[in-house]
């Protein structure tokens, strides 16, 4: 919606928008990025892996349309001006792992290969609150940072590796601008969408863990620990949603934190509803 004035004052948004705006490059600038000499093996290892990278930066980008009429709706221009920055820097990483899959001559995985992240990405785009995009933003962009982290590593003195650590700076503006949200607007989510929110992160967990499993080979191809990998981004994303107040299932139950509740005078009207109340005051009450 076109206003007179827009409010653009959010400083936080407005610090990443001008260092979003004033970075500029492209796989243009890295004519050579393509590795040479990179096995068949490690070749199709390199796509696969990158499978859940190159899903998420269509999410992200696709899904910005969607968040840049929901702030403009919501008179929230200073997210507006912030993710038009977003959109190119999803662009441009989308462009360039494009190039990269043509270089190597390879596919990314199959959607039967990873049907678990594909339904997870459509959840992450239909969810109703805008609040379901942004975390989903938030998770992909820390498995992004782990895998374009051991891109950097791999190829360190070579293009692809530079190039990899540009796309860790813009991702790192893109996490910032999760969290900034979340931490603002998740206390003021429903129970029922706050409990939705949960249940993708307990699900994206799970997804995580299957994933492990399912590109192992590839990532010893490579040289890189899929164990070890999925399990510092599965840490990253409990920790990260801990941190943004995404702390139980259900935010009102008395399990969590503060002191030990009275169990007997909860059993009667207090506490929730939740399963795991249930469950501990039949046991202690
Ligand atoms: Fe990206
Ligand atoms: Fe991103």
């Amino acid at each position: 919606m076109i206003r007179i004035k827009p409010d653009i004052s959010d400083r936080k948004l407005l610090r990443l928008f001008h260092l979003g705006a004033r970075i500029s490059w492209t796989s243009e600038d890295y004519p050579e990025f393509l590795p040479s000499g990179v096995e068949p093996r490690a070749a199709l290892a390199l796509a696969h892996l990158m499978t859940p990278v190159y899903l998420g930066e269509q999410s992200a980008m696709l899904g910005a349309n969607r968040a840049i009429a929901y702030f403009s709706e919501h008179r929230d221009m200073s997210y507006v001006v912030y993710l038009s920055t977003f959109m190119v820097d999803e662009a441009r990483h989308l462009e360039a792992i494009t190039r990269l899959y043509d270089g190597l001559q390879t596919d990314p995985l199959a959607i039967r290969d990873l049907p678990d992240m594909l339904r997870y990405h459509h959840r992450m785009r239909a969810g109703q609150e805008i609040a379901t995009w942004v975390f989903g933003i938030m998770v992909s962009d820390l498995f992004a940072k782990h895998f374009y982290r051991a891109l950097a590593v791999l190829y360190k003195d070579a293009p692809l590796g530079h190039m990899a650590v540009r796309v860790i700076q813009d991702e790192s503006r893109h996490q910032a601008f999760a969290e900034h949200y979340l931490r603002a607007n998740l206390p003021t989510l429903s129970d029922d969408r706050y409990t939705e929110l949960w249940d993708l992160k307990e699900d994206l967990l799970r997804i995580i863990g299957n994933m492990a499993r399912s590109l192992g080979d590839d990532a010893r191809a490579l040289g890189i620990s899929a164990p070890e990998l999925f399990d510092r981004f599965a840490t990253d994303v409990s920790e990260h949603s801990r941190r943004m107040g995404l702390k139980a299932r259900c935010r009102r139950c008395p399990l969590e934190g503060g002191p030990p509740p009275d169990w007997s005078q909860l059993a009667g009207e207090g506490g929730c509803a939740c399963e795991a109340f249930s469950r501990t005051v039949a046991r202690e009450g």
